[in-house]
């Protein structure tokens, strides 16, 4: 039984093996004979907010045969306060999968535990695998083999995103700077853990410096909110913007996972400069999920 919980427990192999398949579906997209998924049901649990994970997964789902079934966790039980484990236990006897949007990174891994039916982290409060995957396919598509490269990610640099950067670094063999204030920093039990080339520095301007690509992602991730007025004074400062591309590699890749707030995270001019790569990097989710899906089952 094959899940998808974090890139930490994700080998180099499967990543590779996912990124190389991704590929292909997206080639094939629309004359496509594969159907891994057929005559199945795949269960889209989500406690939190979604347009592409989402969008992504169902779409994916139902070209791969299968059908998506998409429960909002506030309007099932498991709203109500009924457990994770008893949840999985009912539907791990009626779908032949699941995908999980929530917020403790345990809630995920006791669902795959106890439902005994293929599980997906479609972000965690630790994690976002699938978007880091489909980061890394886009920018392998765009610019050749990410190893030996240097991704800068500037912003909040302890939320899921960038854990999922650090596990990605260690394993793809790419260097990896995250430019943030210290208190927005990974942990140091999670670079410890990772191992591989992983620089923090307060000092946006040396990490932004010779980078092949620049990333960034929300100041206030979903669940951070009441921390808002206290993230945007911390964070201000720490945007990508016409200045910060400068100092990186001529053709540098700018990349967002979106959703984007303009004059937060990213300016406005930066945004629409780069809107080709990041709205292709959001198509590349869909072909991602679905190279995903076919791995699991396979
Ligand atoms: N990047 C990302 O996960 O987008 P959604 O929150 O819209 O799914």
């Amino acid at each position: 039984m094959k899940h998808l919980l974090s890139l930490e427990k994700l080998s180099r192999d499967e990543m590779v093996a996912i990124l190389r398949s991704a590929g292909s579906f997206k080639q094939q997209r629309g004359r496509d004979p594969r159907k891994p998924l057929a005559g199945q049901t795949w269960a889209m649990i989500f406690a939190k907010s979604s347009t592409r994970t989402r969008v992504s997964f169902e779409v994916g789902i139902s070209e791969l045969g299968a059908r998506p079934m998409f429960l909002s966790a506030a309007e099932i039980q498991l709203g109500r306060g009924e457990p994770i484990k008893d949840t999985a236990r009912v539907l791990g006897r009626m779908v032949h999968g699941a995908v999980i949007r929530t917020y403790g990174q345990k809630d995920v891994e006791e669902f795959a535990e106890f439902s005994g039916i293929p599980t997906i982290n479609a972000l965690t409060d630790e994690e976002h695998p699938c978007q880091i995957l489909t980061d890394i396919f886009t920018f392998e598509e765009l610019s050749g083999p990410i190893q030996g490269k240097v991704v800068t990610f500037v912003g909040d640099g302890a939320c899921n995103v960038p854990a999922s950067w650090v596990w990605a670094a260690a394993k793809l063999g790419f260097e990896l700077r995250i430019a943030a204030p210290k208190p927005y920093q990974p942990s140091a039990d999670l670079l410890q853990r990772a191992g591989g080339r992983v620089v923090c520095t307060e000092d946006i301007k040396a990490a932004a410096a010779g980078a092949d690509v620049l990333y960034t992602d929300v100041w206030v991730s979903m669940g951070k909110e009441a921390e808002s007025a206290q993230r945007l004074q911390t964070l201000t400062g720490y945007q990508i913007n016409q200045a910060l591309v400068k100092l990186a590699k001529p053709g540098a890749l700018v990349m967002h996972c979106l959703p984007a707030y303009r004059g937060k995270e990213i300016d406005e001019e930066t945004f629409e400069a780069n809107a080709a790569t990041i709205f292709t990097e959001a198509e590349n989710r869909l072909h991602v999920q679905k190279a995903i899906l076919n791995w699991i089952v396979g």
